[in-house]
């Protein structure tokens, strides 16, 4: 079948959904269920229904939008991604695998031959963790790895818990309806930005994703008597922030000390309290994100952090608490559809290289419901979670039609 990708018309749908954000174009702010993302939502359920697709939404919010194919007991074929975005973000990550999902089943629309199997385009939900300090808040219902008492501890900067977010958001039905059977997809593929520089760097259009590294995240808490900066005298403070400081080079450490390039770990978020130039910190809240291919070792990092962490906050007698927030493990990519994918690209005459995810995706948790594979094309510099994150027209359209011609491929078999 001959795909024609029209790159003009999702080039215009990208850039109408990057000004629906809190901050100004091209940066990208749009957080789980905020008026932005609501408004997101509305617009992205119109374009499903102009492409005549069925439409079902879960109890997070997670979005299902199917192409009824000609055997309707045979388990849909997925694809999708997300559209929420962390503060300050760029215009594709995840939304290029949910517009560019959306115009993957419209050109084979076009194309005019309908598929054995449904195929569903899935929007997941926060699969970014700005709101809820958690990252694939949707995949990980739908998977069935959330359990009930640990949505009970996740809780907003407002202190809302999810049920309130979702019953707010006017979300139906319970947070438990959201897990889906396994096997209920015969597969699920993702489009995304690679978010590293290797495509690029190979001028290689289009990557296949063999494995999906393993996130770790931990909160520390650390706490002091705090008081006035001028006069409490430095023989006499418990100054949390200098703790802190002793444990963000120690997760530097930490990673480095593995001599792994697949070991990475970031302090990327640092809260200091009361936040004055003239006070001494009282309390500071750090979260550190390690990650690897190999969960083992990752687990290693993430010990000598929290051994690292206890033994800063003693030599400076502050308060000490921590919270292993998550520590899933790595994903396998499934090996028909790494092969559909690469069979997709040949067809197109598209070179391609398989590699692994060292970002972390909904696949990550989708997985575990189905055989995942995801499919990756270049991004700028490596560059992501950036207001410069880009990816050329072509260069998404060249994704689109691998995705396309990959979804053909595994919904017809
Ligand atoms: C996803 O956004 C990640 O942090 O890998
Ligand atoms: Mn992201
Ligand atoms: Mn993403």
């Amino acid at each position: 079948m001959s795909l024609q990708i029209d790159s003009t018309r999702l080039s215009a749908e990208l850039e109408y959904l990057a000004r629906i954000s809190d901050t100004p174009y091209p940066s990208v702010t749009r957080v789980l269920f905020s008026e932005v993302d609501l408004r997101a939502r509305e617009w992205l359920k119109q374009l499903y229904a102009d492409a005549g697709l069925v439409v079902r939404e879960d109890a997070v919010g997670n979005t299902f939008a199917r192409w009824v194919g000609t055997d309707a007991e045979a388990a849909p074929v997925a694809t999708g991604s997300h559209i929420d975005a962390i503060p300050n973000a760029g215009m594709y990550d995840g939304v290029v695998g949910v517009l560019g999902g959306l115009e993957a089943i419209r050109a084979l629309q076009r194309g005019g031959k309908r598929p054995r199997r449904s195929i569903e385009l899935v929007m997941f939900t926060a699969e970014e963790p700005t709101r809820f300090g958690l990252g694939c808040l949707g995949s990980r219902l739908m998977a069935g790895t959330l359990s009930r008492e640990k949505i009970n501890t996740l809780r907003d900067p407002l202190g809302l818990s999810v049920d309130d977010a979702c019953a707010r958001a006017y979300m139906h039905g319970t947070l438990e309806e959201t897990v889906l059977p396994k096997g209920c997809y015969d597969s699920f593929v993702e489009l995304h930005i690679e978010q590293g520089p290797l495509l690029e760097r190979q001028k290689l259009p289009i990557g296949v994703v063999t494995a999906i590294a393993a996130p770790a995240a931990v909160r520390i808490e650390l706490s002091g008597p705090g008081g006035h900066a001028g006069t409490v005298l430095m023989t006499d403070r418990h100054d949390p922030s200098l703790a802190a400081a002793e444990i963000m080079l120690a997760v530097d450490q930490a990673a480095r000390a593995t001599q792994s390039r697949d070991t990475v770990a970031t302090c990327g978020l640092v809260h200091v309290l009361p936040g004055a130039v003239n006070s001494i910190p009282r309390e500071v809240k750090l979260e550190i994100d390690v990650r690897d291919i190999d969960g083992a070792r990752r687990d290693g990092v993430l010990v000598a952090i929290r051994a690292a962490a206890k033994t800063a906050a003693e030599r400076y007698g502050c308060g000490f608490k921590e919270q292993l927030i998550n520590a899933d493990p790595p994903a396998a990519c499934a090996p028909h559809i790494i092969s559909a994918v690469e069979e997709s690209s040949e067809r197109l005459g598209l070179a391609s290289q398989r590699m692994i995810s060292r970002a972390y995706h909904d696949s990550l948790f989708m997985a575990q419901v189905c055989p995942t594979s995801m499919i990756f094309v270049p991004s700028k510099d490596g560059i992501s979670h950036r207001p410069d994150e880009y990816s050329s027209p072509e260069e998404i359209a060249n994704g689109v039609a691998v995705l396309a011609g990959a979804l053909d491929l595994l919904a017809n078999n």
